[in-house]
């Protein structure tokens, strides 16, 4: 088609230029985490004396809000002395060894610890195919912590039942953090070992030497 008036040749040529400035395929779906509560709430003791697994299912549908994950992933594995400290212990200095995702209806995502912020692994809702219980469906969020054996492979000395040993009691810390900042936010939790191992790894894309450790359910 041959457009010869200039208000029509005009209007296409805004169009083409719409088109070509018009954003790409566009990471919209990572999400920038707010801010993590560091002050104030409940005291330590306090959380001490409350940490619990919640029993089974026992959830509500309530919402967990962004605000109270965003905590509890950095309670977790987040920095809490510039770029190089983290709320959990980690060997020979190195960066979380451990990984975090987080399994939620709309979607599943990597937790990035040092933009604090949720990475976009796929737009599934992963829940109902991880094995385990049938109750976890029922957790607002899954958390899901696996090995990085990229980082783990810097580990100076000794070899992959080493850097297991070590990721393993990473996560115990990582849980237990979880379990306290749980505790102070009045959420419910639960450490679950039991999933189908395979249906984890390929639901998050693991290389082939990681794998999952444990999973965090969080729900009201
Ligand atoms: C290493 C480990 C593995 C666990 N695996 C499961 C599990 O597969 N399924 C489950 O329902 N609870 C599991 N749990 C949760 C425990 O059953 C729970 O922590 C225990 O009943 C003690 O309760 P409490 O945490 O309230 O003290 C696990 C806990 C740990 C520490």
């Amino acid at each position: 088609m041959i457009v010869r008036s200039w208000p029509a040749r005009a209007l296409l040529a805004l169009m083409s230029l719409a088109l070509w400035l018009a954003p790409g395929p566009s990471l919209a779906a990572d999400v920038d985490l707010p801010a993590p509560q560091t002050e104030g709430g409940m005291g330590l003791f306090e959380a001490l004396k409350k940490r619990s697994s919640v029993p089974g299912g026992d959830f509500s549908l309530a919402e967990v809000t962004l605000g109270e994950l965003s905590t509890v992933l950095w309670a977790a594995s987040g920095l809490n002395r510039g770029q190089t400290g983290w709320t959990v212990p980690m060997a020979e200095g190195l960066a979380p060894y451990v990984r975090i995702y987080v399994a939620g209806q709309e979607g599943t995502f990597r937790y990035d610890w040092g933009g604090h912020r949720l990475v976009e692994v796929s737009g599934e809702n992963i829940k109902a195919r991880i094995g385990g219980p049938a109750f976890i469906r029922k957790a607002f969020y899954v958390l899901v912590l696996t090995t990085d054996r990229e980082i783990l492979g810097q580990l100076v000395r000794g070899g992959k039942d080493r850097q297991d040993e070590f990721a393993q009691v990473l996560a115990g810390a990582m849980t237990q953090d979880i379990y306290l900042a749980a505790a102070a936010l009045s959420l419910g939790t639960r450490y679950i070992h039991s999933m189908n191992v395979e249906a984890v790894k390929s639901a998050l894309g693991l290389g082939p030497d990681d794998y999952p450790i444990a999973l965090m359910l969080l729900g009201k």
